[in-house]
């Protein structure tokens, strides 16, 4: 590459991401020019729009005809910040590789659905596919799995990825209420969309979580291996007890090595107060990854919004400025290996409870009973009564114990007529 010019740039999408690059790109041109070895110069940008009210410092920077022009541009680097899994975004990111530009792009889900292949693409024209604003916005937690913690390998990576998901569960302790009130006060805040499924599903924390496992582990990002839950069941009823037994819910995404394969999950998850984790709070993400012997390690900061997204992906351009190029995932694309689901036996922890029954005598002892025949022995029990024959709540902690016991047993304890609807189970996690 030739480093005595600027770096040329083509953006495409220039919504709230996309606006905070130009932004950063203007603010900062000589530092980043002194950091990169040469200056980074927008030439070019592309968005479906003409007409829409832009941030000031895109108002001079010409329009591409249409993205196919933009792949086929004189830019060395092409950014897109369009979104989505198909459509515009990948058509722009396989014409950009194919036509040998690198590429800059803070989208998840292309990266979750066509990792693999966009990586052996941007591998066989020898350029560059950064994504560091992909996972946990602004956290560098991309070229730290990438590049930083190699020599030990990594164990596990626990995430807080999605600031939608932890401002709700936030406010539910903090204000008692249920999830449907917090949520549609957030949908009015802006801090979740009008169609909110994909964040509080969970699938937003999946897309990132494969990225994650795929930089840790070298393993093909893969949806189909990641079992995902969201948290439109967790009541404020589940976070008052967590708190009596000295945990906070959170939803994580989990993907560690086991003795049966890697095992990735996206739930919410019991973790202890006063650990890094538990004390995430809001919008704000974090990334714990235990990296063997080097012990773990801890990243928090802004998931999302203009300013900390934009931070991630003006990283990724200074890199390539330098000329960092490297592989996409850390290693090959055709060493990146392609897993199954972990079996069920990959997962044990210990495990929270919840049932809602008839204060009826022996709805206790046939819980228990059915706990006991599959060999889940219990830590610990809160019951909460009302008067007899009402519905009451009796939660549990678990000792450690196979997940698949546990699910064993509540199907036989589902069936009882004195438990009302589904008991919620939440696994603990090392926060
Ligand atoms: N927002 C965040 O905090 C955040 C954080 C991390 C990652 N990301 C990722 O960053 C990417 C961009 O997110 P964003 O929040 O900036 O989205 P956004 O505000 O909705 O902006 C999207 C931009 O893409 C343009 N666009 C949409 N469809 C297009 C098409 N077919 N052809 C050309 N341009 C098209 C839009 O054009 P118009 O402006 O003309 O409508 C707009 O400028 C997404 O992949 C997102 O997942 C966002």
């Amino acid at each position: 590459m030739n480093t005595s010019r600027p770096l040329r740039i083509a953006m495409a999408g220039l919504g709230t991401v996309g606006g905070g690059v130009a932004e950063a790109l203007a603010a900062r041109a000589g530092e980043l020019a002194s950091r990169g070895g040469r200056a980074l110069e927008l030439v070019s940008v592309f968005a479906r729009d003409r007409k829409k009210a832009r941030k000031k410092e895109l108002a001079n920077i010409p329009w591409a005809d249409d993205l196919a022009a933009m792949a086929k541009s004189d830019a060395d680097v092409v950014v897109e910040l369009i979104g989505g899994e198909n459509g515009a975004a990948l058509s722009l990111v396989e014409a950009s590789l194919r036509a040998k530009k690198h590429v800059v792009t803070a989208n998840k889900a292309l990266l979750a659905s066509h990792g693999t292949k966009l990586a052996a693409l941007a591998e066989q024209n020898g350029v560059a596919l950064k994504f560091e604003a992909a996972a946990a916005g602004g956290i560098p937690v991309v070229k730290a799995l990438r590049e930083s913690l190699i020599a030990h390998g990594v164990d596990a990576v626990r995430g807080i990825l999605n600031g939608t998901c932890n401002y709700i569960l936030t406010q539910m302790e903090a204000t008692g209420r249920s999830f449907e009130d917090v949520l549609a006060d957030a949908q009015k805040l802006g801090y979740a969309e009008a169609d909110p499924e994909l964040d509080v599903g969970g699938g937003d924390t999946a897309h990132k979580l494969s990225l994650l496992a795929g930089l840790a582990f070298g393993i093909a990002p893969d949806l189909k291996n990641i079992t995902t839950q969201g948290i439109r069941h967790i009541t404020p009823e589940d976070i008052r007890f967590a708190r009596e037994f000295g945990y906070r819910i959170k939803l994580l995404g989990v993907a560690r090595a086991t003795p049966h394969g890697i095992d990735q999950r996206v739930q919410p998850a019991m973790v202890r107060l006063g650990t890094p984790l538990a004390d995430v709070d809001g919008v704000f993400n974090a990334v714990r990854a235990d990296a063997g012997a080097a012990g773990p390690f801890f990243f928090e900061g802004r998931g999302a919004g203009e300013a900390p997204t934009a931070s991630a992906v003006v990283a990724d351009l200074v890199d390539i400025a330098r000329g960092s190029i490297g592989p996409v995932f850390g290693r090959p694309a055709s060493a990146l290996k392609a897993v199954s689901p972990a079996p069920p036996e990959a997962r044990t922890s210990a495990f929270y409870l919840r049932f809602k029954v008839l204060d009826l005598p022996g709805v206790l002892a046939d819980i228990a009973r059915q706990l006991a025949r599959c060999e889940v022995s219990i830590e610990s029990m809160i019951q909460r009564g009302r008067g007899h024959g009402e519905a009451v709540s009796i939660v549990m902690i678990t000792h450690e114990c196979p997940q698949a016991a546990v699910e064993r047993a509540l199907n036989a304890i589902e069936g009882s007529d004195k438990v009302i609807g589904q008991p919620c189970m939440i696994p603990m996690e090392a926060g």
